[in-house]
């Protein structure tokens, strides 16, 4: 299974490019006239070329409409599509030459024969929304249970919190991927998961998990860092919300030369002069070269164990060899509580462990935690404010 062969190797190629391909579209789009020095001499609704918003746009009120950039020279005014309610009239789309001003809020969508909003049905995070609403009906809903949060498609938000707990990234169906922070209210701003949503989709289509390397780096938080290195060699600044080039004239680098000199993105704390890949990263390459530097060895490629990467480029929570399996922090070092010895009576334990209640308690700083197995999974069974009850693996309540 390490034998890398030809159609993987295209699908690299494509999987990359795909990658290097929507970061130089992006880059190619956007007018050099209009930075921002341009429009803060201009600013937004001062400026009486602005159209004023819709009288149902309130920007302190999140649910009241999608804010965008306006669709005039620079974007510089603000622009708003006022979401309608279920049961309002709404206009199924005749082609007109105004761009919309209300639209269907999230969750509804227009009804062509009535022409009014009405309820989605159908997709994953609808149907789950749906349950909670019946569940709550007749009282079947534990305390720390929290209704899903769909996106205007019908599909789930990229971020899923657990009361005093954490909030994690998850794909478009509700899965749990890469990204995490303590649940400190502002999920929607803090944990953006839009590296680590794309770097997950792009696993999906090449078909394996992506390699380090392969791939833009996301932070712990889900973002794109500033700083990638694509190609394992060439260096740029990238916007962590959408990972677009953020100096559009600006040179690559080699990654040899990167230093506060030759980037501006470039961070002292977190970058390192002249380098890139994280220590597991590194590892990972080194060892895949060595395996296929000895693949005709076969019993010397059997003793390389290749370790398991997070996005970040560092260590992924589950770590084994040939004796033990365990649970690791990010920066590499075996936490002691968690380790299992590879025996017979540990079976159960070993086949799912997962660390992710040891990592939850990790990012924690509050003083209620929840309690964790010898495996680092979550207890199932929690116990909070005097009351139990009961959780999947991530930690979120369930009604059994
Ligand atoms: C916008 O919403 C806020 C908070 O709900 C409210 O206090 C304010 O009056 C609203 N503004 C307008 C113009 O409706
Ligand atoms: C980074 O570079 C800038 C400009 O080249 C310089 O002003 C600044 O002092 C440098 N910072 C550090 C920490 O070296
Ligand atoms: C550098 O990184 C640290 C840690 O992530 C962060 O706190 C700091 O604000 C960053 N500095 C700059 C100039 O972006
Ligand atoms: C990877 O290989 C390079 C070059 O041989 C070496 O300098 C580096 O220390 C190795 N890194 C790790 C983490 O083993
Ligand atoms: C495997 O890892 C455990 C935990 O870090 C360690 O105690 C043990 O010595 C390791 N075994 C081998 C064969 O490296």
């Amino acid at each position: 299974m390490y034998i890398r062969t030809f159609s993987s190797t295209m699908q690299i190629i494509v999987g990359s490019l795909l990658l290097f391909m929507a970061v130089v579209t992006k880059a190619d789009d956007s007018s050099i006239m209009c930075t921002e020095s341009y429009c803060n001499k201009y600013p937004g609704q001062a400026d009486p070329a602005c159209p004023t918003l819709p009288s149902l746009c309130n920007k302190t009120k999140s649910d009241s409409g999608i804010f965008l950039p306006s669709p005039t020279p620079c974007n510089c005014c603000d622009f708003c599509i006022a979401y309608l309610n279920e049961g309002d009239t709404c206009s199924t789309g005749e082609k007109t030459s105004d761009s919309p001003t209300e639209i269907c809020g999230p969750g509804l969508y227009c009804d062509q024969t009535t022409e009014k909003c009405r309820k989605m049905t159908g997709t994953l995070c609808l149907n789950a929304q749906a349950k909670y609403d019946a569940d709550k009906a007749v009282g079947k809903v534990g305390d720390y249970q929290v209704r899903p949060s769909c996106d205007g498609d019908g599909y789930y938000v990229p971020y899923q919190c657990i009361p005093g707990g954490i909030c994690y990234c998850v794909d478009k169906d509700g899965n749990r991927i890469f990204g995490s922070i303590e649940n400190n209210g502002r999920a929607e701003f803090d944990l953006p998961c839009t590296c680590s949503r794309n770097f997950n989709e792009m696993g999906n289509i090449v078909g394996r998990k992506l390699r380090p390397g392969e791939y833009f780096r996301c932070a712990q938080n889900g973002a794109y860092e500033p700083l990638q290195c694509i190609y394992d060699t060439t260096c740029l600044c990238v916007d962590t919300m959408d990972g677009a080039p953020t100096y559009k004239n600006a040179i690559p680098v080699e990654i040899y030369a990167l230093s506060n000199d030759t980037l501006p993105c470039f961070n002292k704390t977190v970058n390192m002069e002249g380098k890139f890949f994280r220590r597991c990263e590194e590892l990972h390459m080194n060892r895949t070269k060595e395996i296929e530097d000895k693949k005709e060895d076969y019993d010397k490629v059997l003793a390389y164990e290749l370790p398991d990467c997070t996005p970040d480029g560092n260590y992924a929570p589950v770590q084994q060899n040939i004796t033990h399996k365990y649970c690791m922090t990010p920066q590499g070092i075996p936490l002691t509580e968690y380790i299992l010895e590879k025996i017979p009576s540990n079976a159960k334990l070993l086949s799912n462990m997962n660390c992710k209640c040891a990592m939850a308690l990790r990012i924690m700083s509050s003083e209620e935690k929840p309690s964790c197995l010898k495996n680092g999974n979550y207890n199932p069974k929690q116990c909070r404010r005097g009351a139990c009850y009961t959780v999947d693996e991530d930690g979120n309540q369930i009604i059994s």
